[in-house]
């Protein structure tokens, strides 16, 4: 098969599309036809390298992963080849694409337990478009955060992929969403998607701005996998009692705090990692029946994935964009 081998940890060029031996499926496993696969920042920062998460090269990432059966493991029943699917990429194994292999490539090997059967009204396209974004948030704003409806929440980085399933979920629960990100493009695209309030912090504080947003009384619910600075000026924004969840830090996972928004308005600081089988499933079925729509801003060919990830790195895109095979 082909596939977009990251050959050593590093720079952008050392992605290379080149030949890979096909896997086979053992035993409970399922191979799939890759017809499509999301790009996550995972992916890049599973190509410069995380300290403390050693990655063996070289190595195939990519978790998002939608597209057909291709053969079945031994044991493996209620699946036939030829069934169109995606999959929660986070096995007992391991993280696809980040501790086993992923799907930038022709080929995957997936545990069929982790299989999830794709509508048919779901392009392979929307769907390499769920799983990590939509089932990150699920998890992040229901399990761990509680948001109801009424709420109030402020999303930084509301254009990228979390962080727009962050505000359609947000929509989709009734509650009030002020929207962040770093254009006045991007905040005019989240308006149109729904935002009730877009700040573009490229421009303006946007710790001031939510707080004049949410009518001074400050917000519910922050969502910040952002960190590096944004850090301790979205402590500001949330009100007394209010949830500030995190999942991730793009921009340095240690920011500067001020403890003193802590303690003072009895904040509740809660993390919040992965997914479960249900959270993928249930944004699948949100999805079919039109209650959320990723967006997919471009699209690549696999032989062109080291040209996507540029795009990602320098925050080019909107939403999602998703690699076809
Ligand atoms: N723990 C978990 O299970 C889990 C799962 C998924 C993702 N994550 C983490 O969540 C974060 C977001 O992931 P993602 O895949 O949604 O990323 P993404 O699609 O690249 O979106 C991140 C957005 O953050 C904004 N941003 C602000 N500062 C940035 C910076 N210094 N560098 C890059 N982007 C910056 C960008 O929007 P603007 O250009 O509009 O500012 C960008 O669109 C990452 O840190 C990722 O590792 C964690």
């Amino acid at each position: 098969m082909k596939a977009a081998v990251i050959e050593r940890q590093g720079a952008i060029e050392n992605i290379v599309y080149r030949d890979w031996p096909d896997p086979e499926p053992g035993p409970g496993e399922a191979r799939v036809a890759v017809k499509a696969c999301g790009l996550n920042h995972l992916d890049i920062f599973v190509r410069r390298g995380m300290p403390g998460f050693p990655v063996p090269m070289p190595f195939i990432s990519g978790g998002d992963v939608a597209g057909t059966i291709d053969a079945l493991g031994p044991g493996v029943e209620g699946w036939s080849p030829g069934e169109r699917v995606t999959m929660n990429p986070q096995t007992d194994d391991g993280m696809m694409g980040e501790e086993i292999p992923g799907g930038l490539a022709d080929l995957v090997i997936v545990p069929a337990k982790n299989l999830i059967r794709l509508p048919d009204n779901l392009s392979f396209e929307t769907a390499a478009a769920i799983p990590i974004n939509y089932g990150t948030a699920h998890r992040m704003l229901y399990t761990r955060g509680r948001l109801a409806a009424g709420e109030t929440m402020l999303v930084l980085g509301a254009s990228g992929g979390v962080g727009m399933a962050c505000l359609q979920f947000g929509k989709m629960t009734g509650a009030t969403v002020i929207a962040a990100a770093g254009s006045a493009e991007k905040c005019e695209r989240l308006t149109a998607l729904g935002a009730d309030h877009v700040i573009d912090y490229s421009e303006e504080d946007f710790s001031r701005a939510a707080w004049l947003a949410s009518g001074k009384k400050g917000c519910d619910v922050v969502v910040n996998f952002t960190g590096g600075d944004t850090w301790a000026p979205c402590l500001r924004t949330a009100k007394r009692g209010g949830r500030v969840l995190t999942c991730g830090a793009t921009a340095g996972h240690d920011p500067a705090t001020d403890l003193r928004y802590i303690w003072v308005r009895e904040l509740d600081v809660l993390g919040s990692n992965s997914y479960s089988q249900e959270d993928v499933e249930r944004s699948v079925g949100y999805v079919a029946e039109g209650r959320l729509a990723p967006v997919v801003s471009h699209t690549f060919p696999l032989a062109e994935t080291g040209a996507a990830e540029r795009l990602m790195e320098e925050r080019g895109f909107f939403g999602k964009i998703v690699i076809l095979t």
